[in-house]
């Protein structure tokens, strides 16, 4: 979606067109205020030109968030009427310029809304993280991708991802920066290689964020990101719960054996909803269809056993080293599937 502007005034619409490329979105422009009606509600960005703010305001178009007016000379007019139509501020353009570059450069041209993807381990040691990585590559190779750590005792996913040695932003640093993340900043901000991110802690002991942070990152990566994996920990509680809520499909990734199938059922029955829930189980002698009924979770697919799996993690590669891999390939299938 791209951000929607509202203004004739051609030297307005100049200037918001260079800040637009330097921010590198595309603007959808509208002189008028009934036309601009249908993108209102749904722009990720609205940015009112001063002359035809008497005319939006007399729509009395339906409120939202992020309305931005922009004008060359403010008069106290233009601050009442900015009121009238909800907006959230005034800019004055040339002093304003780089606020304004800065929302623009927030709105994100593709993504909008990148899915969200959990795993967690039906089992403990099931491949959770590294399936939750797999996804990672693999999508990275198409669109921004994010793998976000949320497991406090597990191996650090930049390790897994031989990201353990680049820098970037980490759980610890967001704990103690305050204000709103922008999506572009923690998309540049954390260890990345081919165009997979990661969110997890430096080495040592780890503590899991505030809530409000691990919010605020959900967002900002969705916004970024045109896919977020959460690797989920096994351990229930209020805030698993919540991770879970927020995402679009949970992959419980299950053993398919006798005890893969009662350790899952152990983190499932809990679950007040399981309807976004599906198994992607591991080769085991226990039948797909009777892995689904005994859960009574549908399965989204298998991930396949991957040879030099361990010795492509040791080497800085990530469980994908070639995405022809029965991994590769997999996890890129359900990727097309869910899309
Ligand atoms: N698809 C797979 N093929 C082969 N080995 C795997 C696969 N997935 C995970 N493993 C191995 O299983 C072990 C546990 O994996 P991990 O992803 O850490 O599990 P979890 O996060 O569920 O505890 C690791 O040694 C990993 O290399
Ligand atoms: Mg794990």
């Amino acid at each position: 979606m791209k951000p929607l502007v509202l203004t004739r005034d051609p030297s307005l619409l100049d200037d918001l067109a260079r800040l637009a490329a330097g921010a590198g979105v595309q603007l959808e422009v509208c002189g008028d205020a009934i036309d601009a009606l249908a993108s209102w509600p749904i722009a990720p960005l609205v940015v009112i030109g001063d002359d035809v703010l008497v005319d939006v305001a007399a729509v009395a178009p339906p409120p939202r968030t992020g309305v931005v007016v922009v004008s060359q000379a403010p008069a106290a007019e233009v601050f009442r009427l900015a009121l009238d139509v909800g907006a959230g501020s005034v800019v004055e353009l040339p002093a304003g310029e780089t606020h304004l570059g800065a929302l623009l450069a927030d709105v994100e041209e593709a993504p909008g809304r990148g899915l969200v993807l959990g795993v967690v381990g039906g089992a403990g040691g099931a491949g959770a993280s590294t399936l939750a990585c797999a996804l990672g590559q693999v999508a990275g190779h198409a669109g921004p991708a994010l793998v976000i750590d949320t497991d406090r005792v597990g191996p650090g996913l930049d390790r897994l991802l031989g990201l353990d040695e680049t820098a970037g932003v980490r759980w610890d640093d967001l704990a103690s920066s305050a204000g709103r993340l922008g999506s572009r900043s923690l998309r540049e901000a954390v260890p990345r290689r081919d165009g997979v991110g990661v969110l997890t802690w430096a080495a040592g002991a780890a503590t899991m964020p505030p809530l409000s942070t691990l919010r605020d990152v959900l967002a900002a990566g969705q916004r970024g990101h045109s896919l977020v994996v959460l690797d989920l920990a096994r351990q229930a509680g209020e805030l698993s719960a919540e991770l879970m809520a927020r995402c679009d499909l949970v992959l419980a990734v299950m053993p398919a054996t006798v005890t893969g199938i009662a350790s899952t059922l152990r983190l499932i029955t809990p679950m007040a909803d399981t309807s976004r829930v599906r198994l992607a189980t591991r080769r085991g002698a226990v039948r797909a269809r009777d892995l689904t009924a005994a859960t009574g979770v549908a399965m989204a697919f298998e991930v396949p056993e991957q040879r030099g799996l361990a010795e492509a993690v040791d080497l800085g590669l990530g469980p994908v080293r070639h995405r022809r891999s029965p991994l590769g390939r997999a996890v890129a299938e359900f990727l097309a599937e869910v899309a």
